[in-house]
Order: structure tokens, then C-alpha cells, then sequence
């Protein structure tokens, strides 16, 4: 394992002392440019906000972003050419690209800004271009620079893994939309000016997701696959990596199920995980957790009774304090277990 895993569970700890190091730790930044230092603490930003989204979107599922699967090179054998994979590069890209797009907007950088060139000019009916669209182009090429720098070999996986990252590049341009302000005597919005901004980075998210659930699986012959690393990658391009699918997320290798546990594939299995049933305000994916990783996994959901206490029955005093109540309150929560045990196990729990 090499500098580039260490860096990915550093970005996934989320602890304050990487982000300078971490990405001077790769031979480019040591021996390349200089200037390119200037972006390292933002880039290593962007790339964690891709593994806390990857976190969030996956949370309910099986494979839920766990921090062993946060490598972004093929330096290691070991690691898989699969959807998740392909979800993974997609979203760390797409989070470098995001965070340096906007700090060109905020003007954290000298040599950035916004994007103006087309400032003035009538972009359609009733309105013209201003104000300050999203300098995508450049966050794009700083998020080309560092990530795919990254990816050291050549083979099908090394392409994969490009592939992908420049799908979830791809993806921040898509999802980009025209935001306009009104203009004319009082409000009458005559005239509007518009401008491109980037869309809210759950929503990109959420778009990648939905990418990673039609990802398109490429065929390889098995041997070569296995070769890892070795020259003699040289594939043939097959249907995925024409242009009609440049923005779709591609993978070489079907995914375990993830029910159980296997430490030689880093599959860490469901069992006591916990699962969303009867809540409120759940979507129906969560909803359904409990199956997916719980019973489909032969696994049984248990229910577990927690004690939890809250601030309850608050009265305003004149003045100027609130008193409250401490209520205490039962709150179920569902566990995938291996035997059937005890239904109902008590527990004291922290408030929520
Ligand atoms: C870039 O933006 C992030 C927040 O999105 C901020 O924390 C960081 O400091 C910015 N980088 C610079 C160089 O200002
Ligand atoms: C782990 O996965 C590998 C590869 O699929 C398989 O050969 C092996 O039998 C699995 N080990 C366990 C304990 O399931
Ligand atoms: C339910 O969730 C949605 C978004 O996930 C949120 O906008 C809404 O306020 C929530 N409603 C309640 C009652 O919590």
C-alpha cells in the first residue's frame, strides 16, 4: 500500500493535519510545478467532499463508501474495477472540480476568476449574458491535473478509472444551470441578466448515483484482466468507450453481493448494520434497507428499544428564560443480526 491509500483514508478521516501534506506526498507535486502547490489544500477539500457525498449517497446500501475502498490508483493489485469503483472516481473528480471551480468565483485565486467572456452578449430572448458564471475550465483542469495524475498505470483498469474520472467531470458541466436577475423600471424584468452557475453538490451527487445505477459494464477477457498492471493491457474499445457513452460510468468487473464478510476483497458483509423501517420522511430506497441488507442477506432484522431523552415542553418565562422538561422517549432502531437472539434488547441511548 502506498502513499496514494494513505492519502484517501486521510481525506476520509477528515482530520485537519493531512490536507497540507497529503497530496505533496505524490512524486508530481514534488518534482512538478511548483505553482500547482497553491491548490493542494483545496484540491485535497474537494475530494473529501466527493467521499463524504459517496458517504451520504450510499449510506442505506450494502457497499456504504467504506474507507478501504478510497483509493483512486491501480497501484494496488488488490483493488476492484467495479460500479463502485467507477461511482468512487466519479464523485472524488467531480468534488475537486466543484471546490476549485468556486473558489475561482469567490476569488481565492489569483489566477482565476469567473468565467466573463461572454458578458454582454444576448444569450436569447429577453435576456443577456452577466454577472459571474462558474469558471468551470478551470476547475476542470486543475481536477484533470490531480486526479488523473493519479492513475499511474496503463492497463484496461487504468483506463477504467480516467474513464470515470472524466465522467464525473463531465457531470459538473451537466448539471450546471442559467440563474437570471430581473432588470427593468421597477421589476418589470424587461431585461434579465443570466449567468452559468454550478449546481448544489447533492444534486451532483444525486445525478452520479443515478449514473452509477445504469453503469455500463465493459467485457474483457478474464486473463488479461487479472494481468493488472502489465503492458499488455492493449484493449480493443468496445461499445462503452465510444463518445455516445463518454458521460456514462464504466466498470470491468461484476461486484460481490456484500453480504458477507470478506477480508481478502476488503468486503467488510451487513451484519450489524442498522437499517431505516416505519420512520418517517424516509425515501422508499431507504425504506427497504432493512430488506436489502438485513433478510436478502439471511440475515434478521432486530429490533432494539433505546432510551432517548429530549428537551420537551418548553415555557417561556418573562424574562427572558425557557425552561424545559427532560422527556424520555423509546426510539426503535433496526439491527441485521445472525441469530434470532433477544427481539428486544434494552439500551440506554443518547438523545437525538
Ligand atoms: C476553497 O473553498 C473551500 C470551501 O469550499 C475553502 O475551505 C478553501 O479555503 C478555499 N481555498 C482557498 C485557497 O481559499
Ligand atoms: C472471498 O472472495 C474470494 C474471491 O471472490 C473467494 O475466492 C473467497 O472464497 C472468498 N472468501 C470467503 C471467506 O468467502
Ligand atoms: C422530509 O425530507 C425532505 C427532504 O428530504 C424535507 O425537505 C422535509 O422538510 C422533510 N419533512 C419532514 C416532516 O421532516
Amino acid at each position: 500500500m502506498g502513499d496514494l491509500v494513505l492519502l484517501w483514508v486521510a481525506v476520509g478521516m477528515c482530520s485537519a493535519t493531512f490536507r497540507a501534506s497529503a497530496w505533496s506526498v505524490n512524486n508530481f507535486l514534488i518534482t512538478g510545478p511548483k505553482a500547482y502547490l497553491t491548490y493542494t489544500t483545496s484540491v485535497a477539500l474537494g475530494a473529501q467532499s466527493g467521499i463524504e457525498e459517496c458517504k451520504f449517497q450510499f449510506a442505506w446500501e450494502r457497499w456504504n463508501c467504506p474507507e478501504n475502498a478510497l483509493q483512486l490508483s491501480t497501484h494496488n493489485r488488490l483493488r476492484s474495477a467495479t460500479r463502485e469503483t467507477s461511482f468512487i472516481h466519479a464523485i472524488s473528480s467531480a468534488g475537486v472540480m466543484h471546490t476549485i471551480t468556486k473558489n475561482c468565483s469567490m476569488g481565492d485565486f489569483e489566477n482565476c476568476g469567473c468565467d466573463e467572456s461572454k458578458n454582454g452578449k444576448t444569450g436569447g430572448h429577453g435576456w443577456i449574458w452577466g454577472g459571474c458564471s462558474d469558471n468551470v475550465e478551470f476547475g476542470e483542469r486543475i481536477s484533470k491535473l490531480f486526479v488523473d495524475s493519479l492513475e499511474k498505470g496503463k492497463d484496461a483498469r487504468a483506463l477504467m478509472n480516467l474513464h470515470n474520472n472524466r465522467a464525473g467531470r463531465l457531470a459538473v458541466k451537466a448539471t450546471m444551470r442559467r440563474t437570471c436577475k430581473c432588470h427593468g423600471i421597477s421589476g418589470s424584468c424587461s431585461i434579465q441578466t443570466c449567468w452559468l452557475q454550478l449546481a448544489d453538490f447533492r444534486e451532483m451527487g444525486d445525478y452520479l448515483k443515478a449514473k452509477y445505477d445504469r453503469a455500463l459494464k465493459i467485457e474483457m477477457d478474464k486473463r488479461r484482466l487479472r494481468a493488472g498492471n502489465s503492458a499488455e493491457g492493449h484493449w480493443a474499445p468496445t461499445e462503452a468507450f465510444l463518445p455516445s457513452a463518454e458521460a456514462e460510468l464504466v466498470f470491468l468487473e461484476e461486484s460481490p453481493d456484500y453480504c458477507t464478510r470478506n477480508s481478502s476483497l476488503g468486503v467488510q458483509g451487513t451484519e450489524g448494520r442498522e437499517c431505516l423501517q416505519h420512520s418517517h420522511n424516509t425515501s422508499r430506497r431507504e425504506r427497504r434497507s432493512c430488506g436489502r441488507l438485513c433478510s436478502e442477506c439471511g440475515l434478521q432484522v432486530e429490533e432494539r428499544r433505546t432510551e432517548a431523552t429530549s428537551s420537551c415542553n418548553c415555557k417561556f418565562h418573562w424574562c427572558c428564560t425557557v425552561k424545559c422538561d427532560q422527556c424520555r422517549h423509546v426510539v426503535n432502531r433496526y439491527y441485521c443480526t445472525r441469530s434470532p437472539g433477544t427481539a428486544q434488547s434494552w439500551a440506554k441511548g443518547s438523545a437525538w
